[in-house]
This record gives C-alpha cells, sequence and structure tokens, in this order.
C-alpha cells in the first residue's frame, strides 16, 4: 500500500481499497508501514486496528463481533477476550462479591488494542496509523516474529 494524496495533509494516508471491495471482502488484513492491521465491515461502519490480540497475538480476523454494553467488540478466538472496535479498550464483566444478589456488570481494562482512522472519500477507503507514543499492549505483536506467525494463520 502507498500513501495517497488529498485526505489528510499532515499525516500519512494509506489507500486500503474501494468501499464496495472492503465491505465484500468484510475483513482485511494488510501491512501498513510494517504493521498488520484489520480493516472490517460491521452494520455500515469500517473499523482498523491491530490484526494480532494484545492478550497473545490471537488472530482478530477470526473473531465474533458482538455488541456489549453499548459498545462494539470483537471477540478474539483464541481466549474470547472483548476489545472494543471504537477505541481498543479491554473490556470484560466482574461481579462484586460483597453486593448481593451477584450481579456482573462490564468494566474496562484501560485501552489495549490499536485502533487507527478508517477515511472514505469518494468511495475509497483509506487508514491513517495511530502513531501515538505510548505503548499499547498489542504493539508487541507487530514485530518481525509475530507478523510472520500471522501470515501462517
Ligand atoms: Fe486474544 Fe487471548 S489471544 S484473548
Amino acid at each position: 500500500m502507498s500513501s495517497d494524496e488529498g485526505v489528510s495533509p499532515t499525516r500519512p494516508t494509506h489507500f486500503i481499497g474501494q468501499r464496495d471491495d472492503v465491505i465484500r471482502a468484510d475483513r482485511v488484513v494488510t501491512s501498513v508501514n510494517g504493521r498488520d492491521v484489520l480493516v472490517l465491515h460491521h452494520q455500515g461502519a469500517l473499523h482498523a486496528l491491530d490484526a494480532r490480540c494484545y492478550h497473545a497475538g490471537g488472530p482478530l480476523q477470526n473473531g465474533d463481533i458482538e455488541e456489549i454494553a453499548g459498545r462494539v467488540c470483537i471477540v478474539c478466538p483464541w481466549h474470547k477476550y472483548k476489545i472494543s472496535l471504537c477505541d481498543g479498550e479491554g473490556v470484560y464483566q466482574a461481579v462484586d462479591p460483597s453486593v448481593k444478589p451477584l450481579k456482573p456488570r462490564w468494566c474496562s481494562k484501560g485501552v489495549k488494542q490499536r485502533v487507527h482512522k478508517v477515511t472514505e472519500v469518494r468511495g475509497r477507503v483509506y487508514i491513517t496509523l495511530n502513531t501515538s507514543p505510548e505503548h499499547l499492549e498489542s504493539d508487541q505483536y507487530q514485530t518481525p516474529k509475530y507478523r510472520d506467525t500471522l501470515h501462517k494463520n
């Protein structure tokens, strides 16, 4: 993929494909500047995030989508961790044993998965990598070792 003109004057933006083709594919794993990114379509919206799960590198392209407490999440196929598609938060269910009757509630672990910006211009889909400097747990699976594993799955 190469940078493309006219979408963002300040940050490199990468062409993924024509919107109709991306929607038809439903899920696309692509390499952008040495980073494996999953672009997926869900109910009319396109999302982009690191392709490997922050927990242990599971292939998110094989995960189910669920709505959890108002968040659209992808469920990792390996250990069922739930990740919000809009911001990469890890979402989990907890019970406070001191509160009876026991009632599970959804909680956030904070942002664990790097999500990237999707832009559509005249039917073309682009992503802009999230290059924020803080370390996110999904970053560790963007090394050459894990990227090679991803392409074999
Ligand atoms: Fe994704 Fe464990 S690798 S939940």
